[in-house]
This record gives structure tokens, C-alpha cells and sequence, in this order.
């Protein structure tokens, strides 16, 4: 069977509501915290994608049982000290660096080396980020070329709690070191700039020992050993990421409406909703309630009459790290030229994003000027594609593939995007929800 796509024609106008599938950072999260509680763990509506099920495998290898029974996840956590450590373990983390990242400080305490694999798009991305502060616990590792995958870990039994300031707004980093924190006498403590905050929210949720300051800039997180982790059973929200692709193809037709429902809007994840909102997209939050310490809401976007470009400001980036690729095409709609700078974490992505956002415009005729970190984008609110474009060899970036689907349902032309099963990492309903509004 194939695995491109092709679609030669827009998609109509549409009023609907849909669902989209459970928040992806959350659903790795609740793996983990689970794998070390005491006692059974029960999630609902985990989200069941490529990154997720490596996260179960993952935690299976370490020695914890789980299962999946009607629709729901159970994990049978057996405590802080849980894991079984053996010679000659390999974890594949697949395609997710969230898990990759995170389960590195988790193994801070391995008393043998384990070794972490991942695919061709992962193996490419930086560990350095990790193994730097985590060799200052008293961790040791060994990196393909000192800072790519295959890595070994080496955990050790005496572990010294270290200061860290991370600078990069790496939520997989801040989450890494926190995790090794909370199996280290003392007290860690971590200056993050600001970014997706999942774990902290986790860990006060569980009465960790870890304490949060905000501050302007930066959060100042203090953590020290935890005792014990109570089972953790959660609800999993919809994931605003994946919604983000019908939120804007919602904004680059005509006279569409689209509800989603339940979606986790946590504050330091709705950097696309403010900044369509300043391009002019009409998004409300209706039914805002508040669960274990996230938020939540359905999402309801009206397709706006023009739309207008945008100077981004840098301090927007963090909450929309994994969405720009989609805001590019709302920049190719708008009025003027629009701006994204100190974007630089984009290409440490799935792929070079940024690189990949300019290539996607500009094969549909939109003039960008590119760097290393920014990249100018000169919109056309008259933007109809009349030509064949195929799209290949993007590392199998999941955000990629989708983002191409959304630009030749909006804009129209014939594409040809390979890689479909890219979808299968984060979003694997994607096509059946599109399906849905058509
Ligand atoms: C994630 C953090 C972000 C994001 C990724 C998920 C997480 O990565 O891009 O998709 O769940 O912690 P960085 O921490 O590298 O910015």
C-alpha cells in the first residue's frame, strides 16, 4: 500500500464540533509518574500513537506491567525503587525525544548501564541537552559522536543534587532534571525559562516535594526526594496541538465554524491561539473547567473575513513551539509581511522545521526570507495554488505531513505527500477527523 497521499482538491466550507485525540505531553507524563507510583495506575482516553506505546514499551523493559482494557490504560506501578534493572537492556525511544529526555532522568539510579536508541529522525537530535546537566548528579555517559543517539546511561548510587539553569525554554530538559531531582538526596534546584509545565503540575498534583516560583523570565523550581508516588488516575484532555491544524484550517477558509471539545489549554500551551488572535482569527473558550490542576475548553474557531500579519514577539514562542509550522500558512493568508524571530529550537525538531516552513511556502509561491533562527514570511490573501507539489524526505515529521494536508485542503493544487504513517507518532485520527469535515 502506498504510504503518500494525494489530494487535489479544497475542502468545503464546514460548521461541525469534533474531538481530536488526548494531549500527547500528558499522556507520556502519566506513563512515567505511573511506572513509579505504588499500587495501579488508570488512565482515560491516553492518547494510543507511536510515541505513547514506546513510552509503555519502554517502562515494560524496565520491569512494570501494563495493560489496556475497554479503552482505558492501567499501569501496575511498584514504587520509586520499582524498576528492575538488568545487563543488556535497550530501550528504543523511537521517534520521541519527550520520552527519550524525560526517561533519562528517571534512570539516574541504574545499577547497571542501559542503553537508548531511537529512529533515523531522533538519532539526529541533541541528548547533550540531557546528559550535560544530568552527568552533574553523578550520572555517566557514554553518545554517538557526544551528543547523539545510540547513548548509554550509567546511573549511580550516589547521586548530589545540582543547580541548573536551563536557557533553551526546554520543557525536556526542565522535566529530565526534575525527574533525576526527585530521586536525589537534597535539594535540586532549576532556573527554566519559561515553558510547558506538565510535570510541575504532575508532580503538586501527587504532593511532591517540589516548589515553583514564578518569576518575570523564569521559574525557580526547587526539588528534593520523594518519598513515595500515589497511583495516578487521569482523564487525559485533548491535545492542543493536534487541534491546532483545524483551528487554522478553520481560519483559512471562508465561512467555516469549528468547535473541538476538551481541549487542554493550559496557559503555557496556547501561544497559537494568542497570536491568531492578534492575526485577526475569532477563537473563544466556552465551558472553561479546571482538572487536576490543568485547564480545560472547547475550542471554537469562526473563519475571519482577512487576516493580518504579524510581528511575533519571541516571548509567544515557547507556548507555540510545536506550532509554527501551521501558524507559517496562516502568515501566508495574511495581509503584509509577517515576522518570526529567535526560532532557533525549531530546527532541533522532528526535522530542521524551519527550514522545512520555508520550503512548504515557497513551493505554493509565498517569498520568505530565512535564517538559522527567523524567518519572514510575505503574504497573499488572494494565495491559490495551481501546481503539483510533492512532499518527501522530511524525516517523517508527523507536523510536516500534517501541515502540508491543511495547506492543499486551503489553498488548493494537486500534493503528493509521502510518509502518511508519520501521523502514527501523535496523531493517528487525524485523517479520519479530516474525512469527518468534508
Ligand atoms: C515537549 C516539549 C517540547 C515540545 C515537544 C514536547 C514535552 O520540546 O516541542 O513536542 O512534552 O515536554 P522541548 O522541550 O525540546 O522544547
Amino acid at each position: 500500500m502506498s504510504n503518500s497521499l494525494t489530494i487535489k482538491k479544497k475542502i468545503k466550507d464546514f460548521n461541525k464540533k469534533i474531538s481530536v485525540d488526548g494531549d500527547k505531553s500528558i499522556s507520556i507524563r502519566w506513563v512515567l509518574f505511573s511506572s513509579l507510583a505504588s499500587g495501579v495506575s488508570k488512565a482515560k482516553n491516553l492518547l494510543i500513537s507511536e510515541d505513547v506505546l514506546a513510552s509503555i514499551n519502554a517502562i515494560k523493559k524496565l520491569g512494570i506491567k501494563s495493560v489496556f482494557k475497554n479503552n482505558e490504560c492501567y499501569i501496575y506501578g511498584k514504587g520509586l525503587e520499582g524498576y528492575k534493572y538488568k545487563k543488556n537492556i535497550t530501550i528504543n525511544s523511537q521517534n520521541s525525544g519527550t520520552l527519550g529526555r524525560l526517561l533519562l532522568g528517571l534512570l539516574v539510579n541504574s545499577s547497571y548501564p542501559i542503553k537508548l536508541i531511537g529512529d533515523k529522525s531522533l538519532s539526529k537530535r541533541d541528548f547533550k541537552r540531557i546528559s550535560d546537566p544530568l552527568c552533574k548528579f553523578g550520572v555517566k555517559f557514554k553518545l554517538k559522536e557526544k551528543k547523539n543517539l545510540p547513548l548509554t546511561i550509567m546511573g549511580s548510587p550516589n547521586l548530589k543534587p545540582i543547580k541548573y539553569y536551563e536557557n533553551k525554554g526546554s520543557a525536556q530538559c526542565k522535566s529530565s532534571v526534575i525527574f533525576g531531582g526527585l530521586r536525589t538526596n537534597g535539594t535540586t534546584i532549576i532556573n527554566a525559562k519559561k515553558s510547558r509545565n506538565h510535570t510541575e503540575l504532575l508532580c503538586k498534583y501527587l504532593n511532591l516535594p517540589l516548589i515553583v516560583r514564578r518569576k518575570k523570565k523564569y521559574d525557580e523550581i526547587k526539588v528534593k526526594k520523594a518519598k513515595k508516588i500515589k497511583p495516578l488516575n487521569y482523564k487525559i484532555p485533548s491535545d492542543i496541538s493536534s487541534s491546532s491544524f483545524f483551528i487554522v484550517l478553520t481560519a483559512l477558509l471562508n465561512n467555516s465554524k469549528l468547535t473541538i471539545k476538551n481541549v487542554n489549554i493550559n496557559p503555557s500551551r496556547i501561544g497559537l491561539i494568542i497570536i491568531l488572535k492578534r492575526m485577526g482569527i475569532k477563537i473563544k473558550f466556552k465551558n472553561i473547567k479546571y482538572y487536576k490542576g490543568e485547564k480545560i475548553a472547547d475550542i471554537e474557531v469562526v473563519s475571519p473575513k482577512s487576516i493580518k500579519s504579524i510581528n511575533c514577539p519571541s516571548k509567544f514562542n515557547s507556548g507555540a513551539i510545536d506550532e509554527f509550522l501551521i501558524i507559517f500558512l496562516v502568515a501566508a493568508k495574511a495581509k503584509g509581511v509577517s515576522y518570526f524571530k529567535n526560532l532557533g529550537e525549531l530546527n532541533q525538531k522532528e526535522s530542521p522545521r524551519l527550514k522545512w516552513g520555508a520550503y512548504i511556502l515557497n513551493q505554493m509561491g509565498i517569498k520568505t526570507v530565512v535564517n538559522e533562527k527567523s524567518i519572514k514570511i510575505y503574504g497573499n490573501p488572494k494565495l491559490k495554488v495551481n501546481k503539483k507539489i510533492i512532499i518527501k524526505n522530511f524525516l517523517k515529521d508527523h507536523r510536516v505531513f500534517m501541515t502540508c494536508i491543511i495547506a492543499a485542503l486551503s489553498f488548493g493544487g494537486e500534493w503528493i505527500i509521502h510518509d502518511k504513517d508519520s501521523i502514527k507518532t501523535s496523531f493517528p485520527n487525524f485523517l479520519k477527523i479530516i474525512q469527518k469535515l468534508n
